[in-house]
């Protein structure tokens, strides 16, 4: 049985479902499947078998494997085959458990097959369990960039198992911290201290209330993309070599820095940033050998970047999405990002 879990539901009306967290938290899934009220399921693991526990209908299990390389409509186009040849419909369900590669491309297929069936999601990474696998983004990538392929698909319930989490490699910690350091300035607060379990927790609730505000990203959506300015085009001028984690982290020190020369915030909010990322063992710095100019040129195609260079910064009003930033501000900053 699961020791004591937190729910946090994410109102969404009639598309409402809730995120359970903790320690053992993937043995409620047979009652989360009977609520659903599913008939037989299809589960896609990224992990070994036994981490799935018995749904308690009817399933058939498919191996999946995370990583970026796989997360394509090639692998949907298997899975919705492999659905079709069990007869998978509307009133069956999808079990997706692995990384936020796997939710989502998990998540995808289940947005797509038959126009939509039911998914549910066991996320075993911390960035998976504090983000991916919360708030119904799903997507693939295309050789021409990331996330280029998707559709909003709410699952019908996430079981985030913190034990999942003990055999989560060091730099697979961070990449999920980057993402907890940036809700400190986004409306969680002081996270740090806490337990892992509250933590996420802290995480998940921040999300669940942006996303109901804002299920398709038309405004106050933006600010989860805090940090993220920087981190997309540091994780694409790496090569992705930083994770996206530590990537956002290093984007979070800088939005904070970027606030401060605009005179949005003053300098000891401006230092907070590099406190609260430094206190998770963040990077805080850029890599060695970034050019600026690059990175201005990356920034500049960031999604959000409708007019000119756009960050989502903290200001009088708490973090807003901020268009038509000066490049030679933006410039001078990122100097002071050098190692
Ligand atoms: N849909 C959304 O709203 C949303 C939000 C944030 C990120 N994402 C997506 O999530 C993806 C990143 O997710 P990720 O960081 O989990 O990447 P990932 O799925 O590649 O997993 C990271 C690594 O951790 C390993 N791993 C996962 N769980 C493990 C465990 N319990 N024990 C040992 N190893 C484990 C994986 O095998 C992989 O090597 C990106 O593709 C990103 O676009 C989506």
């Amino acid at each position: 049985m699961a020791k004591a879990h937190r729910r946090i539901e994410v109102p969404l009306g009639e598309r409402t479902y809730s995120v359970r967290i903790g320690p053992g938290v993937r043995h409620t899934l047979p009652e989360v499947v009977a609520e659903v009220g599913a008939a037989r399921v299809v589960v896609v693991s990224a992990r070994p078998g036994h981490w799935v526990p018995d749904p308690g209908v009817p399933a058939l299990t498919l191996s999946a494997k995370d990583g970026e390389d796989d997360k394509t409509l090639a692998t949907v186009e298997e899975l919705c085959r492999r659905f079709a040849e069990f007869g998978l419909n509307r009133t069956d369900a999808v079990i997706s458990c692995g990384g936020g590669t796997t939710t989502d491309s998990v998540g995808l297929a289940a947005a797509l097959y038959h126009r939509g069936v039911p998914v549910i999601h066991l996320p075993t990474s911390l960035l998976a369990q504090v983000d991916a696998s919360v708030g119904g983004k799903t997507a693939v990538n295309l050789p021409h960039g990331k996330n280029l392929v998707g559709a909003y698909w709410q699952p019908k319930a996430v079981l985030c198992d913190t034990d999942y989490l003990d055999t989560l490699p060091s730099r697979e910690w961070l990449n999920g911290y980057g993402e907890i350091a940036r809700c400190h300035f986004i409306g969680a607060g002081d996270l740090r201290g806490l337990a892992l379990q509250e933590q996420i927790a802290a995480s998940v609730q921040l999300k669940a209330s942006i996303v109901s505000a804002d299920e398709r990203d038309s405004g106050l959506r933006h600010i989860l993309n805090y940090g993220h300015t920087l981190g997309h085009a540091l994780e694409r001028a790496t090569d992705y070599a930083v994770r996206h984690g530590e990537a956002v982290a290093i984007g979070t020190v800088f939005a904070g820095r970027l606030a401060g020369a605009l005179g949005r915030i003053d300098e000891a909010r401006a230092a907070e940033h590099l406190d609260v990322v430094r206190s998770y063992s963040l990077p805080t710095t850029l890599p060695p050998g970034q050019d600026p100019e690059r990175l201005i040129a990356l920034m500049r195609l960031d999604k959000k970047a409708t007019a000119g260079l756009s960050f989502v910064l903290d200001g009088p009003r708490g973090p807003e999405l901020t268009h038509n930033i000066s490049e030679d501000v933006v410039a001078r900053t990122l100097v002071t990002m050098t190692p």
